[in-house]
C-alpha cells in the first residue's frame, strides 16, 4: 500500500500492533507492519533490556513505544507512597475478595496481598528517557492527555506523539494538546474503552477534528474489534488512515498470555467480554469471568476502588489465579480474566504474527475488490 501514513512510517502497510511481548512487537514490525511495544508495566532497566533486542530483530524497521500515564487517578499531585496508597483500601475490600476466593476452594493468605500498580504513572517519565534512546518512531499514550514532557519530548525529537481516545470530545482536546496521531478505540476494544462502537466513532472523530479551529490535519487509525483485513478496509473506508489492534496477538504464537487464558480465549464468542473496572479501577473490556461478575452492579457485587486502588489489590490475585487456572484449579478456571476485546468471537486459532498480518493483508485486498466491484456496471 502507498498511502501517506505508510510513507510517514515507513511501512508497508498500515496495521498498528500493540502488544507487551517484543517478539510479537518485532514479528508484525519485521513483516510490513508496525509494532508497538506496551512499556507501563516494565522497570526501565527491564524495558531497555527488550528495546535493545527488538533493536536487533528488526534491524532499522520502524517500532514504536507505549507508555500509560493516566490523566486521573486517586492521590494524583499528592505524592503519596505506596502505603500510602495501600491504606486507602478498605479492609471490608479485602474481605470481600477473601471470601470470592473462599467460594473458589482458594486460600491465598500466604501470599503478598498487593502490589504496585503499573498504572499509577509514577515511572513514566523514566520510560519515556529510555525509550527515546533507542529508534523509536512513535509515542503513545492512553487514559487521557498525554503528559507534558511527552508532547514536549515530541516537539524535540519529532518522534509522532499518539494518544487512545474513546469520544470525540477527547480527540478535540488531543488535537488541541498537540498529538500527532489519533487512534480512535470503540467501546468493542480490549482493555480501557469507552461506550461508543468504532461504526460510529470513527466518522465522529474524524468531523470533529475537522472541525477543529486551525484545522490541524492529524491521522486517525481505527481501533476496537478489528481481528480481519475486512474489518481494516472497512475502517479505511470510513476515511481512518489504517488500523491499531491489540487483541487479535494476544492468542499468537509469540504472545506470553497466560495458557488457561488462550483456551478461554479460543473457545469465547463475541458475547463472552464485558466491560468491567474490577481490575484497574477504570472500565476496561476483559473475559466475563467469576471475577468480573464480582465487581458488577448487581446484589452481591461490589463496586470496584478508583485507579490504582483496584489495581494494586486485583492484580496479583488475578495473577495467583492464573498460576492455579493452568495447574487445573476449577475454582481458579471460572475466576480467570484477561483484557480482550469483542473481536475474540473471531480469534479461533493460535497461529504466527506474521500469518496474522498476512492474513490481514489478503482479507485487505479481498475486501477493496468487493467495494471496486460494487461500482462496476
Ligand atoms: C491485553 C491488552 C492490554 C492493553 N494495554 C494497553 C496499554 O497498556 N496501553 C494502551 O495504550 N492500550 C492498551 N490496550 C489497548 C490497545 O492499545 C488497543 O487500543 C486495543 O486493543 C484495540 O482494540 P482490540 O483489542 O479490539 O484490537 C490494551 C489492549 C489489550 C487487549
Amino acid at each position: 500500500m502507498k498511502t501517506e501514513i505508510c510513507d510517514q512510517f515507513g511501512i508497508e502497510f498500515p496495521l498498528f500492533a500493540f502488544s507487551h511481548c517484543r517478539d510479537v512487537v518485532a514479528a508484525v514490525t519485521n513483516a510490513g507492519g508496525f509494532g508497538v511495544l506496551g512499556g507501563t508495566a516494565f522497570r526501565p532497566d527491564q524495558l531497555d533490556q527488550e528495546l535493545s533486542w527488538i533493536d536487533e530483530q528488526v534491524k532499522g524497521k520502524p517500532y514504536g513505544v507505549d507508555i500509560i500515564v493516566p490523566a486521573k487517578f486517586e492521590g494524583k499531585g499528592e505524592n503519596l507512597s505506596f502505603g500510602q496508597l495501600a491504606d486507602r483500601i478498605p479492609d471490608d475490600l479485602r474481605g470481600f475478595i477473601d471470601e470470592l476466593l473462599a467460594t473458589h476452594d482458594i486460600d491465598i493468605s500466604d501470599q503478598p496481598r498487593m502490589a504496585p500498580s503499573s498504572l499509577s504513572g509514577d515511572t513514566g517519565k523514566s520510560l519515556l528517557d529510555v525509550a527515546l534512546n533507542h529508534p523509536i518512531k512513535l509515542m503513545a499514550n492512553a487514559l487521557g492527555v498525554p503528559p507534558d514532557y511527552m508532547i514536549e519530548a515530541g516537539k524535540q525529537t519529532g518522534i509522532p506523539v499518539a494518544a487512545l481516545v474513546g469520544a470525540k470530545e477527547h480527540a478535540v482536546k488531543q488535537v488541541n494538546a498537540g498529538v500527532d496521531l489519533i487512534v480512535a478505540q470503540g467501546t468493542e476494544a480490549g482493555g480501557h474503552c469507552g461506550e461508543v462502537t468504532t461504526l460510529v466513532l470513527i466518522p465522529e472523530v474524524l468531523e470533529a477534528i475537522a472541525a477543529v479551529p486551525g484545522g490541524r490535519q492529524v491521522p486517525v487509525l481505527a481501533a476496537g474489534g478489528i481481528v480481519t483485513g475486512r474489518q481494516m478496509a472497512a475502517s479505511v473506508a470510513l476515511g481512518a488512515a489504517g488500523a491499531w489492534t491489540g487483541s487479535v496477538w494476544l492468542t499468537t504464537e509469540e504472545a506470553e498470555t497466560a495458557p488457561y487464558t488462550v483456551q478461554k480465549m479460543l473457545a469465547a464468542t463475541s458475547r463472552d467480554t464485558v466491560r468491567s473496572a474490577g481490575r484497574t479501577g477504570k472500565p476496561s473490556r476483559q473475559l466475563v469471568s467469576d471475577w468480573t461478575d464480582a465487581w458488577q452492579p448487581h446484589p452481591g457485587g461490589r463496586e470496584p476502588l478508583p485507579l490504582p486502588l483496584q489495581n494494586m489489590i486485583a492484580e496479583p490475585v488475578l495473577r495467583r489465579i492464573d498460576k492455579l487456572a493452568e495447574g487445573g484449579h476449577p475454582g481458579a478456571q471460572a475466576l480467570a480474566t484477561y483484557f480482550v476485546g469483542q473481536g475474540v468471537g473471531l480469534m479461533n486459532k493460535v497461529k504466527p504474527a506474521r500469518e496474522v498480518v498476512l492474513e490481514f493483508i489478503e482479507d485487505y485486498l479481498a475486501a477493496a475488490e468487493r467495494l471496486g466491484r460494487s461500482l462496476e456496471d
